[in-house]
């Protein structure tokens, strides 16, 4: 049985015959023969940080009881680049051969859902989620639900872009609960507004939230009275940038590298890895970290923080909903509906969270400690339960 010291199943070194840029895929464990985990763009990607990130996958998977074990990709370019495009589709047909035999993915960082989906169609893979629509029973039903939803739109945004970040408002709501604050009020500062950033800010200024810092590739935007974040979103590019034009009057502009800088309550970590480390863990003023992004703190940072007393809530718990909403959506947990979608995101999200701080302060150990043993606990138990290979049996939800 994989534990969490366990080398990765696979791993995948691939040179691009074009720009001899390497791409990288790492398949980390296997449940049924699955697993599931992002493709991200980004000029300096390693196989390391895709195998850190596959790891997280898996404790994602555990964490929501799906069906699945855990992947990732990465693609050595600048998403800016011209050449960006080609050579993701290029990396799609060579990692065709892993999409066919168990590997499921979806966008991540600088990948766009629709740029997957059209690179997929272009190299006659299917759909990203290929694996699982041909495990499922009914792959065209299954495939129907998913097109479905990915096809809702919820007040201008697709829903597989909102539905991770309204995960993470609710983390934050389920938070905030537990330690008895009240999240309205509370100052909020993102860093990245991309699909997961642009969304967690939206849900938490829907709390009533004061988003006082939004931070792009670009800069960092900031109004201690709170910033006007559905203008902000209408215009971002489909980077994730924000046009500097829709600021408003009072609005400021900073350097990325301010961000720790601006008086908050709540920061959420929303772009890249390893943003906060042990250099600058000391510097965080908020009191609850909420990471949306994917291995946003190094674990010196995370010791550092739960010595403060400051509360994180891990990446594969905080940003979970996302993954976890392709496979209801899939397994027909849920049909391709917005509001059973942010239903069962809430529900599930709050019950996580509270399990986990319980069990925390419990055991008086760090929020992700108490995840990481509820998570790998739920993903042995799909193991032997499912087995780690394809055993021919229909994928089911377990989750209901
Ligand atoms: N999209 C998803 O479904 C999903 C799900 C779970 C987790 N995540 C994680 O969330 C993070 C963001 O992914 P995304 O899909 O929102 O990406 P995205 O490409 O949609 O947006 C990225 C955002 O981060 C900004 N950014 C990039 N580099 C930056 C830097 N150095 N400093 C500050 N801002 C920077 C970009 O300008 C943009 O606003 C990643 O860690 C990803 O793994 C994404």
């Amino acid at each position: 049985m994989a534990t969490g010291s366990e080398e990765p199943r696979l791993r995948v070194i691939w040179t691009d015959p074009v720009t001899s840029r390497k791409g990288y895929a790492v398949i980390d464990r296997m449940v049924n023969g699955l697993a599931g985990g992002g493709t991200r763009m980004r000029a300096g990607v390693t196989l390391e940080e895709v195998e850190r990130l596959a790891r997280t996958m898996s404790y994602k998977n555990g964490a929501f009881n799906l069906p699945g074990g855990g992947a990732k990709g990465g693609v050595d370019i600048d998403p800016h680049d011209p050449e960006a495009r080609g050579m993701l589709s290029r990396y799609v047909r060579a990692m065709t051969p892993l999409y066919r035999s168990g590997w499921g993915t979806a966008e991540d960082l600088g990948v766009t859902q629709e740029l997957l989906n059209e690179v997929f169609a272009e190299q006659g893979v299917g759909m990203t989620v290929q694996a699982m629509l041909d495990r499922s029973g009914d792959a065209a039903a299954a495939g129907r639900r998913v097109a479905q939803g990915l096809a809702i739109k919820v007040e201008g945004i697709g829903l597989a872009d909102v539905i991770g970040g309204y995960g993470v408002a609710e983390a934050a709501a389920a938070g905030a609960e537990h330690k008895g604050w009240d999240l309205k009020g509370m100052r909020a500062v993102v860093q990245g507004f991309g699909s997961m950033g642009g969304s967690s800010a939206r849900y938490l200024a829907r709390h009533g939230a004061k988003v006082v810092g939004v931070i792009d590739v670009n800069g960092a935007i900031t109004n201690p009275n709170g910033l006007d974040v559905e203008k902000l979103l209408a215009s971002r590019n489909a980077h994730g940038e924000v046009d500097r034009k829709a600021l408003g009057r009072d609005d400021k502009q900073g350097s990325g590298d301010s961000w720790l800088d601006i008086d908050t309550d709540i920061l959420v970590p929303a772009a890249i890895g390893d943003v906060l480390t042990a250099a600058n863990a000391g510097k965080v003023k908020a009191r609850m970290v909420v990471e949306a992004a994917n291995i946003p703190t190094t674990d010196e940072a995370q010791e550092i923080l739960f010595k403060r007393g400051v509360v994180v809530i891990p990446d594969y718990v905080a940003n979970g909903g996302a993954n976890a909403w392709w496979w209801w959506t899939l397994l027909g947990v849920i049909e391709a509906d917005a509001d059973q979608s942010f239903k069962k995101v809430h529900d599930v999200m709050h019950e996580t969270v509270k399990a986990m701080l319980e069990r925390a302060d419990r055991q008086h150990v760090s929020p992700r400690q108490a995840a990481d043993e509820l998570s790998m606990h739920n993903l042995d138990q799909l193991a032997s339960t499912l087995g780690e290979d394809a055993s021919g049996a229909q994928l089911k939800a377990v989750t209901a």
